[in-house]
């Protein structure tokens, strides 16, 4: 198994992208700590994962308070005896449908502390625990916003194109630590997010499923099983990417 013997730390893991991930990786073998604020979809989680792998703790937390973050790297150490592997899927959409003259200041604040402090915090407790554990990856999830522009979803696009930015820096600076950073970029995935935006709107349903070439929503286990990719030793020569996973939106 991939990930025999290692521990994954993965953030929004209560839904979505991070419950695919927790998933995908305990069927590798990995020992899993999630951490959400949505301690509901937490425990549901936690009760999949043990459908294949008793080796899964769920920390309720914040990422956008340091204190929460200790508390998930010090699980992992604790439960697991280490931290091997990073996954950092927390995050929010924000206004989908306000041009930016539009757009308040209390989205711009929220979306830029969830998505933008709250990945930086993971990622400054994050890489002293792995470099400690003998090295490792972390993806962080970014978006095709963080590529290109995303109307009406201007500050969400901002604060994946400085996903970005933190992970291309971070991977430059531990590129001869046995420690990989990189960020995937997908498309509209369908997750509570994407419902949650095209249940207020039949305009914004239709162009989320026809945004991709493919014109179909992306599925969370297929981003999932490209950040298991990445994070494994098959792509041992990857780093510092943004790797869109979305149909081809970005290739035109
Ligand atoms: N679904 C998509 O179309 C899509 C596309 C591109 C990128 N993404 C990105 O992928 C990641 C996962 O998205 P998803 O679609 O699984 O969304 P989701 O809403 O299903 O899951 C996000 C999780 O993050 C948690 N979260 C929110 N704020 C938090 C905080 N402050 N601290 C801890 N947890 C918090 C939520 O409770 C939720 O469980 C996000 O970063 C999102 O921006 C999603």
């Amino acid at each position: 198994m991939l990930f025999d013997q290692k521990t994954v730390l993965i953030t929004g893991g209560a839904s979505g992208i991070g419950r695919q991930c927790a998933l995908a990786f305990a069927r590798e073998g990995a020992a899993i700590v999630i951490s959400d604020v949505d301690a509901a979809g937490s425990a549901a989680t936690v009760a999949l994962v043990q459908n294949i792998s008793p080796q899964i703790v769920a920390v309720p937390g914040d990422v956008t308070r340091a204190e929460d973050v200790a508390a998930m790297v010090a699980a992992a150490r604790e439960r697991f005896g280490g931290l091997h592997v990073a996954v950092n899927s927390a995050g929010i959409s924000g206004t989908f449908d306000h041009k930016l003259h539009e757009t308040d200041e209390a989205t711009y604040a929220r979306v830029m502390d969830i998505n933008v402090k709250g990945v930086w915090l993971c990622l400054k407790q994050q890489i002293p625990a792995i470099l400690s554990s003998g090295g490792g990856a972390i993806v962080n999830l970014a978006s095709v916003a963080g590529l290109v522009g995303a109307p009406y979803g201007s500050i969400y696009a901002a604060s994946k194109h400085a996903v970005i930015g933190l992970t291309k820096s971070a991977a430059l600076e531990y590129a001869r630590s046995n420690l990989r950073v990189n960020a995937v970029c997908p498309s509209y995935t369908d997750t509570p997010m994407v419902s949650s935006i095209t249940a207020a709107s039949t305009v914004m349903a239709q162009r989320t499923q026809q945004a991709s070439p493919m014109k179909r929503l992306g599925l969370p286990e297929e981003i999932a099983a490209t950040v298991l990719w990445l994070c494994s030793d098959q792509a041992s020569f990857i780093n510092g990417a943004a790797l869109a996973v979305d149909g081809g939106l970005t290739a035109g």
